[in-house]
């Protein structure tokens, strides 16, 4: 008889925007002629600029005729797209080799395939709050105990608590780790690392040969100049990182779908030879996955072409503008407020200590705003809540309109 992996129903609940979407229409179903906005999943809105259209049509008009028609394409990526990806990462002050990097259908699956390649006993730690797809993933996986009621924790993972206290980064774990998720700019604080941070956490995983899962996908946001957009940016980090980016945020592809993992040859594990976690990586992927899609990938490249970055800057640059309206807005209501200026989240303190799910329905009843509840993201978010800055701008001044005018404090 056929079992079912067990682990998934370890999970403490269902994944966190289902869910949100799902109290969403029920509160549209009792309310039918109100009109609900949309700052809650960080999804963009605005159309793809002209260049990366046409980028896309070109990866179409390939496909109708002969000559240039293409099946199956390198599991790695298109070649052309993965020298545009090394030439990004050269102008930032990072060496890699195009085998360090490979082209997938985004950062989500990505952070949530690459712990395959390493194994169940590993001790893992987490930034908490953080992307629920670094926990659940391993939950999935086998690498943790039960949820734990009390605590609101797995068993077996080691939180790294990011809170006012640290700025929301926490310091390096106080006890020997083997994999650590780091996302900066963060999701769902808004925090950004800086370059002293990272090189603890460098210098923590070479101590104790342990990899560093780092989730750059909001690179594009970083204002600040000081502040690395890349971990290989710090020296030493290709012994012991692996970087996960995305043109979803930066290129408005959420639906369109293209990322990339890079995983250095110089990654240092425990009893296998250099380059042994980058061969792993590239034989899930062939195994897995077919590779990126031939068109997408052509629009991948025309993003990463300088009227592409120029364009796709202009509206990296609007949901910024968002940001600051938003914490404009919620500032001026007297609200405790942090993010929002190298990223595009907005990570609020709940008004009088209220539960991150009490204010979710507090803030869709009182001003039909939909935001995501700090405590979906880890026990650490609890009274906190995430207000997203990708959205319509006139839906964006709507919904700060609507909460300083009918947010009860
Ligand atoms: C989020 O809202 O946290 C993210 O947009 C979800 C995602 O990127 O998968």
């Amino acid at each position: 008889m056929a079992k079912i992996n067990a682990n998934y129903d370890k999970l403490s609940a269902g994944y966190l925007f289902p869910e949100i979407a799902k109290r969403t229409r029920k509160f549209q179903q009792l309310y039918p002629n109100v009109r609900v906005l949309r700052l809650g999943i960080g999804d963009t809105t605005e159309p793809l600029p002209p260049a990366v259209i046409d980028g896309l049509y070109e990866g179409v008009k390939k496909l109708a005729n002969r000559e240039s028609y293409t099946g199956y394409g390198d599991y790695e990526g298109n070649l052309e797209l993965r020298e545009a990806l090394k030439a990004q990462y050269q102008a930032a002050g990072v060496d890699l080799d195009v085998s360090e990097i490979f082209v997938s259908d985004g950062a989500k699956p990505d952070s949530g395939n690459i712990q395959s390649v390493f194994a169940t006993d590993n001790v893992i730690a987490i930034q908490d709050p953080a992307y629920p797809v670094y926990v659940d993933t391993n939950v999935i996986a086998g690498r943790t105990g039960l949820y734990n009621q009390e605590t609101k924790q797995y068993d077996g993972i080691i939180y790294m608590p990011c809170t006012e206290e640290n700025g929301f980064f926490s310091d390096v774990p106080g006890q020997k780790v083997d994999l650590i998720y780091l996302c900066s700019p963060n999701n769902p604080t808004g925090a950004v690392a800086t370059k002293m941070q990272l090189k603890s956490f460098v210098e923590y995983a070479r101590t104790h040969k342990s990899v560093i899962i780092f989730d750059a996908a909001y690179s594009d946001y970083i204002r600040d100049s000081e502040i690395p957009t890349s971990i290989f940016q710090v020296e030493g980090a290709k012994e012991c990182a692996i970087e996960i980016n995305s043109f979803s945020k930066s290129a408005g592809f959420t639906g369109v779908r293209l990322g990339w993992s890079v995983v250095p040859k110089s990654l240092a594990v425990l009893d296998a030879p250099a380059g042994k976690v980058n061969a792993l990586w590239a034989r899930r992927q062939c195994t897995f996955f077919n590779g990126a899609s031939n068109v997408v990938q052509a629009g991948g490249l025309a993003v990463l072409s300088p009227l592409g970055r120029q364009e796709c800057r202009k509206i990296i640059d609007y949901y910024m503008e968002n940001a600051a309206i938003i914490r404009d807005g919620l500032l001026a209501l007297g609200l405790t407020v942090y993010g929002g200026d190298n990223a595009p989240y907005i990570w609020l303190k709940t008004p009088g200590n209220i539960s991150s799910w009490d204010f979710f329905d507090k803030l869709l009843r009182e001003a039909n705003v939909v935001g995501t509840p700090g405590s979906g993201f880890g026990p650490h978010g609890e009274g906190f809540f995430r207000l997203s800055a990708f959205g319509h701008r006139e839906n964006v001044e709507m919904a700060v309109e609507n909460i300083k005018q009918n947010l009860r404090l």
